[in-house]
């Protein structure tokens, strides 16, 4: 497979190394000979790939966070462009927001709950994707967001009561886990139409 590689910094690095260790061939041009598109950019850079992938309905796996959803989702399905989105691509944290989900409701009745998250001090967006997808799959849910050092990512939920504390937290070691969930995802998304998140991925293929 022939990735096409959208922004070159610390995720787009990853990615394009992780590609090369799994065999797959990398571009940093977006061309006809361009099998997939992964992209990590910035909020305001997507709207504008959404117009140059709808000319060639390259299929995009889109990993950047904070863009505008309505008006590219619309863009996207006006010209049938395969489209594959998240804000966190990492398999481990598929799996912590289901163990988040369940302990959300197990727990409902008897304890309060809060959750932090931790990324470096570069990220521009906060609360992050993936404490709003958790703040949607946990009812009652509010984050406190830290930026600071270098920070990968660390989410952690915190159910507290008068007798005990319970917690879960996950936290990203390096880049490889969103670069892996990307690199699969792709492969994933050739020769599918439509629009999918990554959870609809994560259970055609985990569960
Ligand atoms: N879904 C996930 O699993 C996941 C995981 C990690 C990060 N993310 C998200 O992915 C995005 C990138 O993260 P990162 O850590 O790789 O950030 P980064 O190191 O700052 O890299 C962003 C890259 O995008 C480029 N870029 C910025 N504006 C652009 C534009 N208008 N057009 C084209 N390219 C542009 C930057 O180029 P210049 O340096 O030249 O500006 C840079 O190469 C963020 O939104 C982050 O929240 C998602």
């Amino acid at each position: 497979m022939k990735i096409g590689i959208l922004g070159y910094g610390k995720m787009g690095k990853a990615v394009e190394k992780l590609s090369h260790d799994l065999g797959h061939e990398t571009s940093r041009v977006l061309d006809s000979t361009i099998d997939v598109a992964i992209d990590f950019t910035a909020p305001l850079a997507v709207k504008k790939t959404a117009i140059v992938l709808s000319k060639t309905q390259t299929p995009w796996v889109l990993g950047t966070t904070g863009w505008n959803r309505e008006e590219v989702l619309q863009i996207v399905q006006d010209h049938k462009i395969p489209l594959l989105y998240g804000p966190n691509f990492s398999l481990g944290m598929a799996f912590f927001s289901r163990l988040a989900k369940t302990a959300g409701s197990l727990m409902e009745d008897f304890y309060d709950k809060v959750g932090i998250e931790i990324h470096h001090a570069e990220k521009k967006d906060a609360p992050s994707g993936t404490a709003l997808k958790l703040m949607e799959k946990v009812p009652g849910l509010t984050f406190t967001s830290i930026r600071s050092g270098h920070h990968v990512g660390t989410h952690q939920v915190i159910f507290d009561s008068q007798e005990d504390t319970v917690e879960i937290t996950h936290r990203a070691k390096n880049r490889d886990g969103f670069a892996k969930g990307a690199i699969l995802g792709a492969e994933w998304l050739v020769g599918k139409q439509g629009i999918y998140i990554f959870d609809d991925f994560f259970k055609e293929r985990f569960s």
